[in-house]
């Protein structure tokens, strides 16, 4: 029965692609919790060699594409239908299929009058999503990143490409989070604004909701420039204000961010947001002195220690850990991930939170935190005297 409806499935959707009425299939339903990726789909598309499959998969964070030949396509569909993904989802003219295995891997199989009547779509078009569109954007080119003409300028393009990751990333955040209508958000250490306009742009322009955010920024030059570039845009739910992050009053938000914000003004911001009740806390740590200075380690760590970039390194792990796991510790579930390649900046670690109730038991967390501290020499973290 497992054997032939698995066969079945895999023969209409190889009849599928070979008739050209294959719309799309999914394969969801991770068999393993651990696995890192949630569901993968695949569309057809005509290229200049034939006819293909782009296949996505579906990270929490992101998603990644690549172009396969159709045998290749076929090929890893076999592979991961009930093994990796247990479910599988066939989308044709003429007819939907559905197979799902059990948990003792046992599969059925189902055919039902097609839900996607339309032709697949076979133009392919080989540039990647622009989260953010740069033709006719105003801030994109105050800020320098495009020509008067709306082009990205060749020199900036690590610059938009960060932004359009850094938009992809909150997007799939949003989805997760319970955050629905309340887009009260403060960006901790705005600094020239790329991604504070790019975030209240995206939520207007496409999410169609209006946001309401707020820049914190310590140096004034850099505000009065956001504000007039925001009354330029006619952006009436953005502003930018001086001041410092510790300083900054415990306002109700929705969403803390703090992107590249120094040392422990990441902290400050974490701590805010957490006091505040935020439901997504997103930070991009920066410099981390904090820990460095104040990591003693065991004897058993000094022959790696006694390396300073490695020292660094460890510094580092051991900050950003303790931030995410004081984050869980107060009622959030947490990532912690490389927001964008590593050829563009250093500084690309992203640690996300969002409120959650399945967040892990304090105690818990608290005694991993604790157990961390003891191995490492470390008394404090910074964070932990905040809140
Ligand atoms: C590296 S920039 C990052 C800017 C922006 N978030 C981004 O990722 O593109 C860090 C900014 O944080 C600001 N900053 C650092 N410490 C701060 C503090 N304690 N209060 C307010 N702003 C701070 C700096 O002036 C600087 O503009």
């Amino acid at each position: 029965m497992t054997t032939n409806a698995k066969t079945e499935f895999l023969t209409v959707t190889r009849q599928a692609f070979e008739e050209q009425t294959f719309i799309q299939l999914t394969l969801s339903k991770p068999a393993n919790s651990e696995l890192e990726y949630k569901s993968i789909y695949f569309k057809p598309f005509q290229a200049k060699s034939g006819y293909r499959m782009q296949c996505v998969k579906r990270f929490p964070t992101k998603d990644i594409t690549k172009n396969l030949s159709t045998s290749e396509g076929l090929a890893l569909i076999e592979k991961l239908l009930g093994e990796e993904l247990l479910n599988g989802n066939l989308f044709a003219q003429g007819n939907d299929w559905e197979l799902r295995f059990n948990r003792k891997r046992e599969a059925k199989i189902w055919k039902r009058k097609a839900s996607k009547q339309q032709a697949a779509t076979l133009v392919h078009n080989v540039q990647k999503k622009q989260w953010i569109k740069p033709e006719g954007n105003i801030y994109l080119k105050a800020l320098g990143i495009t020509s008067a003409k709306g082009k990205v300028l060749d020199k900036k393009y690590d610059k938009y490409r960060q932004i359009n990751k850094y938009i992809e990333t909150i997007s799939h955040l949003l989805d997760k989070s319970s955050l629905r209508n309340g887009y009260r958000i403060v960006d901790m250490g705005s600094g020239k604004g790329y991604l504070t306009f790019a975030l209240y742009d995206y939520l207007l322009n496409t999410m169609n909701i209006k946001p309401k955010i707020t820049g914190v920024e310590l140096r004034g030059e850099l505000v009065d420039h956001c504000n007039n570039i925001s009354n330029e845009a006619g952006y009436e739910g953005l502003v930018f204000r001086t001041g410092r992050i510790e300083e900054y009053p415990v306002t109700t938000m929705d969403m803390l961010i703090a992107l590249h914000a120094c040392d422990i003004a990441t902290d400050h911001a974490i701590a805010k947001g957490i006091q505040a009740g935020a439901s997504v806390i997103v930070c991009a740590p920066c410099c981390h002195k904090q820990v460095r200075i104040d990591m003693v380690g065991s004897p058993l760590f000094q022959p790696m220690l006694k390396h300073g970039i490695l020292l660094e390194r460890q510094a580092e792990m051991l900050t950003d850990a303790i931030r995410a796991l004081l984050l869980e510790a107060n009622g959030y579930k947490t990532k912690v991930f490389e927001f964008i390649s590593s050829d563009h900046t250093g500084k690309n670690v992203m640690i996300t939170a969002v409120r959650s109730p399945k967040a892990r038991s304090r105690e818990t967390v608290l005694y991993e935190i604790a157990q961390l501290k003891q191995q490492f020499g470390l008394k404090t973290h910074f964070l932990e005297t905040l809140i």
